[in-house]
């Protein structure tokens, strides 16, 4: 599948526009592309949970979703100029936002159907990027909508990648699939109790929307299961990791949804903990005051060290290593906070039940 003719973009247009800078832009908090080992992902063999992989396959191919991304009558237009100064800036960073994670997923997934040459591992990918083109597209008509629209033929090009070996590949996304499910749910919930705080329409896409994130996550989940060697020994270090250092964004616009900042961010933690059971063998502790306590330390070390990065020049740089040594401390503080050991079930596929 090519992203290109998947997604309506109008690259000549404006090539490098506000919104396609921003996405562009690569921050601690700004959502990555990634790349990978190609050859190593193709030695994955899925024969061990070849019955729930099948299933799995067999509810990608079924598309529940596959109408859900056009607007429908649902879709009320906002005054988008109507909106508090504050408001409109918050919410075009979090659809930019949004559309760079959605978009880093599609980017790399569809490479790994490409330069694959695993039936199973290609399958897969091929359908999951469907998802994400899907996503990315949808937030991208809504940005149209009000003339910022990213130029995501210029993103493919020009952003920088990271290289990832497979299995931190699986580690990282499983676990930002998942936050992406507990994030939607969460906002869409909220939402549905107070549907005055709605402020935008897309947010009533949110609940079907989620179901893909979910599946993925048990794509990735599957993956890991593979290869018991993944969450044993010394991987356990590293999932522990991943478990520390996952993505901490959070709605800028919390104020404007009327939802309690600390809440959300307590309800997106627990929900994914308490899925990542199903195949991490430890799980954090997050009653632990120590964690808290980290963690907003943690935040405020990343939001100096990116306020500092953009200052740039001599002071700039002084304060971007003076805040790399607080944030890295921070992190480490936070790393060595004793985890709770969890049996991780012999089948434990799960359905989304939030
Ligand atoms: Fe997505
Ligand atoms: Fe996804």
């Amino acid at each position: 599948m090519n992203i290109n003719t998947k997604i309506k973009h109008s690259p000549e247009r404006n090539p490098v526009n506000e919104t396609t800078k921003m996405a562009h832009e690569t921050t601690l908090l700004a959502p990555r592309f990634y790349t990978t080992d190609f050859d190593e992902l193709d030695k994955v063999s899925v024969e061990s949970v070849r019955f729930d992989w099948d299933k799995l396959i067999g509810e990608l191919k079924s598309d529940p979703n596959k109408t859900h991304f056009k607007k429908t009558k649902d879709w009320e237009e906002i005054d988008f100029d109507a909106l508090e100064p504050t408001l409109r800036k918050e919410l075009i960073d979090f659809l930019v936002s949004s559309l760079t994670a959605e978009f880093s997923g599609c980017v790399l997934y569809k490479e790994m159907k490409r330069r694959g040459k695993n039936p199973d591992i290609c399958e897969l990918f091929g359908l999951m990027s469907r998802d994400e083109a899907r996503h990315a597209g949808f937030i991208n008509d809504a940005l149209r909508e009000i003339g910022m629209d990213v130029n995501l033929g210029f993103l493919t090009r020009s952003k920088k990648y990271t290289f990832f070996k497979p299995k931190f590949i699986f580690y990282a996304t499983y676990l930002s699939e998942k936050i992406g499910y507990a994030r939607y749910i969460t906002i869409f919930r909220h939402l549905e109790k107070n549907p005055d705080s709605r402020f935008h329409p897309i947010f009533k896409w949110f609940e079907k929307w989620c179901n893909d994130e979910f599946r993925h996550g048990e794509a990735f989940a599957l993956l890991m299961k593979t290869d018991p060697k993944l969450t044993s020994g010394r991987n356990v270090w590293w999932i522990r990791f991943f478990l520390v250092a996952r993505d901490h964004a959070r709605p800028a616009f919390h104020d404007a949804l009327g939802v309690d900042i600390e809440w959300y961010d307590k309800q997106v933690l627990q929900i994914t903990s308490e899925i990542s059971k199903q195949v991490f063998p430890i799980e954090i502790d997050l009653d632990s005051p120590r964690w808290e306590r980290g963690l907003k330390r943690l935040r405020a070390a990343f939001e100096s060290l990116d306020n500092a990065k953009r200052q740039g020049g001599l002071i700039g740089n002084l304060k971007k290593a003076y805040f790399s040594v607080i944030a890295g401390s921070a992190f480490f503080l936070l790393y060595i906070i004793p985890v709770k050991k969890n049996i991780v079930p012999k089948d434990s596929c799960l359905q989304p039940t939030y």
